[in-house]
């Protein structure tokens, strides 16, 4: 039996990488996906491809940093379905810069949709997960959140915030039904990472920290994001998983 058999679940920033990876493995598993992205034609294009294969996919334009699109979002799950299953928290964006040269512009973005997007997105989902009964929320953190790495400083700052989110999440929802937890990617090749994943030296460098001696796919994380999401981790709630070839684990 499909692992998401009738759920409803929403995933943000699934028009590309991680979260249409997501997105295309929960609707294989029988769920009906809502794929939000700031890419309002990626995200019309990816669940037109889903639905057009006979599994469940609504489109829509969702910018998370922006409170009336969240609203709208909320509006209208609660009318076409009236509960969410499950919730990933995945858009997010990164800023590569000096931290010594950045701007206030640049770590305001960088807050408002890493961050803020997920405040956001869990507050005002939640009467929905409530609905649900049986719900579970994932947070996309990153090893950047536990790690340090020049010109990573402030993104690494607001996925250590989401794994300190997650826990307090985890407990104030526990009684709710709603479970809530964390996934650390390492390096996965998206187009979040192209740029610096073709700098050769940098590349190699990556390579020899990672026990597994290869960089992740958004495959590799999007079954890790289905697990929390199941009832396969159903006694699971606060914690973080790490997706990264074992980078986080070597000294
Ligand atoms: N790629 C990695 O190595 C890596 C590692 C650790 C954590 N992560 C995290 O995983 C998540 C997904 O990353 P990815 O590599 O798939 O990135 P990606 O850039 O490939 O895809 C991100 C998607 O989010 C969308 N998006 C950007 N800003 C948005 C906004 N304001 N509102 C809605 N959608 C928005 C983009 O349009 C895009 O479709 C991010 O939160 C990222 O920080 C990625």
């Amino acid at each position: 039996m499909p692992r998401l058999q009738d759920k409803i679940a929403l995933i943000t920033g699934s028009a590309a990488g991680i979260g249409l990876a997501t997105a295309q493995l929960f609707a294989a598993e029988g769920a009906h996906v809502y794929i939000t992205d700031v890419d309002g034609e990626g995200a019309a294009k990816a669940a037109a491809e889903l639905t057009g294969r006979g599994l469940g996919a609504t489109a829509m334009t969702v910018d998370v940093s922006r409170g009336q699109d969240v609203s709208a979002l909320m509006r209208t799950i609660e009318q076409q379905h009236k509960k969410l299953d499950v919730v990933v928290n995945n858009a997010g964006i990164n800023v590569r810069t000096d931290f010594r040269n950045m701007s206030d512009a640049d770590w305001v973005r960088l807050r408002e949709v890493n961050l803020d997007g997920i405040i956001r997105i869990a507050r005002d989902a939640f009467p929905l997960m409530k609905a649900s009964g049986r719900a579970s929320l994932v947070n996309l953190a990153s090893i950047m959140g536990h790690r340090g790495m020049r010109t990573l400083a402030a993104y690494g700052a607001t996925k250590g915030a989401i794994s300190a989110l997650t826990r307090g999440l985890a407990v104030e929802f526990a009684p709710f039904g709603i479970r809530v937890n964390a996934l650390a990617p390492g390096f996965i090749e998206t187009a979040l990472t192209e740029r610096v994943l073709r700098i050769d030296a940098f590349s190699k460098a990556l390579i020899e920290q990672t026990p597994l001696r290869r960089f992740g796919t958004a495959e590799d994380v999007a079954q890790a994001v289905l697990f929390f999401a199941s009832d396969e981790s159903a006694f699971i709630t606060g914690a973080e998983l790490a997706v990264d070839g074992g980078m986080q684990a070597m000294l």
